[in-house]
């Protein structure tokens, strides 16, 4: 019977942002389970094991210090797919589910081919009893294209039965470790009661019991795809603001201070900024546009949809305006940029709307001097796709020397604490500073003699 079934292995497809600290953060909470974590990219998985932990393949914080005392002990970073899985008697699926570039769908329905595979993966080796765990963010039934995969081997192969759950993430890039170690609520979705209460005892472990939710199967995947959906529109809606502010000479931080001091509204995700960025927001909002669509629910999708367009409204306002403070022209300008980064604290580039301003800096022919403090030169490469253009300098003292314009694009503290009276004397003058993250002290630079723009205040 289910409901006496013991969990020894744990096994997790996918060493990623999501995969990777989620199984530390499980395996160290429980000592007694054995979880091995594999990936398909031999290279990721040598970083995970590298000795030096400065060497991870993710920036989190708090994060190495838990791999330090749980791997090689209960935790495990494996390529060795086949063997994991017929050990395992619980399977995360935590692989990427980006968003289809061809095809049915293209451009807002997720490309499922991952998860296919890992659900043939699991269908494959696993043996006897499997709970099967949901991790990756996905559109609502496909819980269902797992099962029938699954069912169809177990009625074939005698001894194998599958159990299938819902369990998003909810942990944001930058906070994961924090998150895991203290979530909102742990989510667990599906139809049969002792997988569910299985999985539920593995939470127990660390999360109090009131935190854990257990709904069915399509409210789970649709409530993590309304919980982004909910948090862009937030970011969405203080972004229109900020253009008002400008306009009007209110101050976006002082609006949304006092806006978020309601109880009802709340203070969070109310930060005005070049956009939202991140792996998650636009692909799940596109998810949701294409469900919509489907139901043909056409009101619905066009609502969803203005979450997406002002978010790339507000990333090309605030291109145009640069380039326009500028002259109109930045060919040849010698432009630092500080952050690439879709936000701070974490290495990740994925829709960064650092990335895609250099982008459109670079095509204009600037020149671009990039910092950030975690992301990497061969990262950089892959996302902004032009060997020339632009170089990556980790000294943010000679960032500065000669440019145009300095852009603040991803919220990283050590930008606060620039002396800004230094730096203008080695700038090229007259020399612009742009905060999009509204995040810096305006007085200090404008004293120091730059020219200063900011989003969401009055600007010169
Ligand atoms: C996760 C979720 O899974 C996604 O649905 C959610 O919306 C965002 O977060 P994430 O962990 O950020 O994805 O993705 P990524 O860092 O790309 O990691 C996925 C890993 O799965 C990669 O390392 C990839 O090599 C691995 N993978 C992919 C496999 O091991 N096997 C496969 O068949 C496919
Ligand atoms: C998000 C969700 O927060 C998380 O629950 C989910 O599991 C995955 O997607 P993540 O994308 O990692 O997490 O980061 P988040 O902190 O949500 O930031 C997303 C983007 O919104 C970033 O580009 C960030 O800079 C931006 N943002 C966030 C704002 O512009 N203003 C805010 O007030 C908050």
């Amino acid at each position: 019977m289910l409901s006496k079934m013991k969990i020894n292995n744990i096994c997790c497809i996918g060493a990623g942002y999501v995969g990777g600290p989620t199984m530390t953060v499980l395996a160290d909470k429980c000592p007694n389970l054995k979880v091995n974590v594999v990936d398909t990219n031999k290279k990721r998985i040598a970083l995970w094991n590298n000795k030096d932990l400065s060497n991870l393949p993710i920036y989190e914080p708090g994060l190495s210090e838990i791999i330090g005392r749980a791997r090689g002990k209960n935790l495990f970073f494996t390529s060795d797919v086949e063997e994991s899985l017929k050990n395992a008697d619980m399977v995360f699926i935590s692989v990427n589910t980006p968003i289809k570039k061809k095809g049915i769908g293209a451009g807002q329905a997720c490309d499922l081919r991952w998860v296919e595979a890992s659900a043939r993966q699991i269908a494959k080796f696993c043996t006897g009893k499997t709970i099967v765990v949901e991790k990756s963010t996905l559109p609502v039934k496909t819980s269902e294209v797992i099962e029938e995969i699954l069912v169809s081997t177990s009625k074939s192969e005698k001894g194998k039965e599958f159990y299938v759950l819902s369990n998003p993430e909810f942990l944001a890039e930058g906070s994961a470790v924090e998150n895991l170690l203290n979530p909102d609520r742990v989510l667990i979705g599906g139809d049969n009661q002792n997988a569910i209460q299985i999985l539920k005892e593995i939470y127990l472990n660390w999360v109090k019991d009131e935190k854990i939710i257990s709904t069915n199967l399509w409210s789970s995947e649709l409530s993590k795809l309304i919980s982004n959906a909910f948090l862009a529109q937030r970011i969405s809606s203080i972004n229109t603001v900020s253009a008002i502010c400008e306009e009007t000479g209110a101050n976006i931080r002082e609006v949304s201070t006092a806006v978020g001091y309601d109880s009802r509204i709340g203070k969070n995700f109310l930060q005005s900024g070049p956009g939202f960025g991140g792996s998650c927001f636009k692909k799940d909002i596109s998810n949701l546009v294409y469900l919509c669509n489907h139901f043909e629910l056409k009101e619905v999708a066009n609502f969803w949809e203005q979450v997406l367009l002002i978010n790339s409204w507000q990333k090309n306002r605030i291109y145009r305006n640069i380039v326009s403070k500028l002259y109109g022209n930045v060919a040849n300008k010698r432009i630092a940029i500080l952050g690439a980064s879709f936000k701070a604290n974490t290495n990740d580039l994925r829709e960064s709307p650092s990335i895609e301003i250099c982008k459109k800096l670079i095509e204009e022919e600037a020149y671009l001097i990039i910092h950030d403090p975690q992301v990497s030169q061969e990262s950089l490469e892959l996302e902004l796709e032009s060997p020339k253009g632009w170089e990556f300098q980790k000294n943010i003292n000679k960032v500065f020397i000669d440019v145009d314009a300095i852009i603040i694009l991803t919220e990283w503290e050590i930008y606060k604490s620039l002396d800004w009276l230094k730096i203008y004397p080695i700038v090229r003058r007259p020399s612009w500073v742009f905060d999009t993250r509204h995040f810096i002290d305006a007085d200090k630079v404008k004293k120091s003699g730059f020219k200063f723009w900011q989003v969401g205040s009055c600007n010169d």
